[in-house]
């Protein structure tokens, strides 16, 4: 049997393999269930116990041989395939994937253009903002409880830096630096103090609307919405305005939708048949007054409203963290979207 393991390591020594079919052949003769290695292994049995420990390790030695054999000669064939193919200068590239756009871009897009058909232009303004733009110019005054609603990231104390806790900073940098009429949507990344959950992350997105003219009324504010709303979500949507409470705007409200299940009750809203989606309201006297738009000449409406929120209500998606987490199998749901 020794002499047999050894005519059959020389034989795979001078072995030389040009094509698929002659792998296929060596694989026949020597590595499959009637090939010589297996019955080498028949004949093992048959061997005295004195000898059995050195036929063994030799027969070990053969297996480990020509199954590394097989894999060097099928590799050498792979990699000559691939030479021979990339030097084929007629072949077709290989094709890019296409990717998707990000839900909250889709989203966010969608929410831009139903406002831009109602002449708002965009705006935007920077993530790290200072202490006036962010809250005093809005309104909260330092110390007022009220700032205890959006838990802050603090960059630097002195000059004070913070990351925005809310995109209405920006409707401050607008009103400073436009003279009304102001009709402008704003979105944007915006940054609290929160726990991560399933609900709620440190970092979201939100839309932002201002329009400052004279004589703007809350029933142009409500019929704005409820513009918006139709378009968001189809025409059947209905609209609720809610009595709230925010600083920088008076009378202030929270607007609720219509959920598709009529009330009848769903997990989505809970059974109440409604949806929060935003906070809005008109703009408080103060907040004109601050930047630098007199009161008694003009007024105005503004509003904000998550996107992620919408986004989730829009896709049914349960969980938050999935529009952070960038798992590919999640985004490519949305190659439709483009
Ligand atoms: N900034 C508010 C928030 O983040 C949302 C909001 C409410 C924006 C009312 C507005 C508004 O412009 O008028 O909770």
């Amino acid at each position: 049997m020794l002499n047999k393991i050894k005519r059959i390591k020389e034989e795979i020594g001078n072995f030389r393999i040009i094509d698929h079919a002659e792998l296929e052949e060596f694989r026949l003769k020597y590595l499959s269930k009637k090939g010589h290695l297996n019955a080498l292994f028949e004949e093992f049995k048959t061997v005295a116990i004195e000898q059995k420990k050195e036929v063994g390790q030799q027969l070990n030695d053969l297996k480990i041989l020509l199954s590394g054999a097989y894999e060097r000669f099928k590799g050498e064939l792979d990699s000559r395939r691939k030479v021979e193919t990339s030097n084929d200068l007629t072949r077709p590239g290989d094709s890019i994937p296409l990717g998707s756009r990000h839900p909250i871009s889709v989203v966010c897009n969608e929410i831009c253009d139903i406002f831009n058909r109602l002449g708002y232009t965009v705006a935007e303004g920077p993530e790290i903002e200072d202490d006036w733009h962010v809250f005093s110019a809005l309104n909260f005054p330092p110390e007022h409880p009220a700032r205890d609603m959006q838990d802050t990231f603090f960059v630097t104390k002195n000059p004070d830096r913070v990351l925005r806790t809310h995109t209405s900073s920006v409707q401050v940098r607008v009103m400073e630096s436009t003279p009304p009429p102001i009709r402008m949507i704003m979105p944007g990344r915006v940054f609290r103090n929160e726990v991560i959950s399933a609900r709620s992350h440190c970092i979201f997105h939100q839309v932002e609307g201002l329009y400052i003219d004279r004589e703007v009324s809350f029933a142009d504010l409500k019929q704005t919405l409820m513009f918006f709303a139709r378009e968001m979500f189809g025409e059947e949507t209905r609209i609720r305005l809610r009595p709230s409470f925010f600083p920088f705007t008076e009378p202030s409200a929270e607007m609720d939708v219509s959920c598709t299940c009529n009330g009848k009750g769903c997990n989505l809203c809970k059974h109440s048949g409604w949806l929060e989606i935003m906070g809005c309201g008109m703009v408080d006297p103060n907040v004109l007054e601050n930047c630098g738009i007199d009161p008694c000449e003009y007024s105005g409406f503004a509003f904000g409203m998550g996107i992620e929120r919408i986004a989730m209500l829009k896709f049914e998606t349960r969980d938050i963290r999935m529009y952070f987490e960038n798992d590919v199998r999640f985004l490519q749901q949305f190659t439709s979207a483009l």
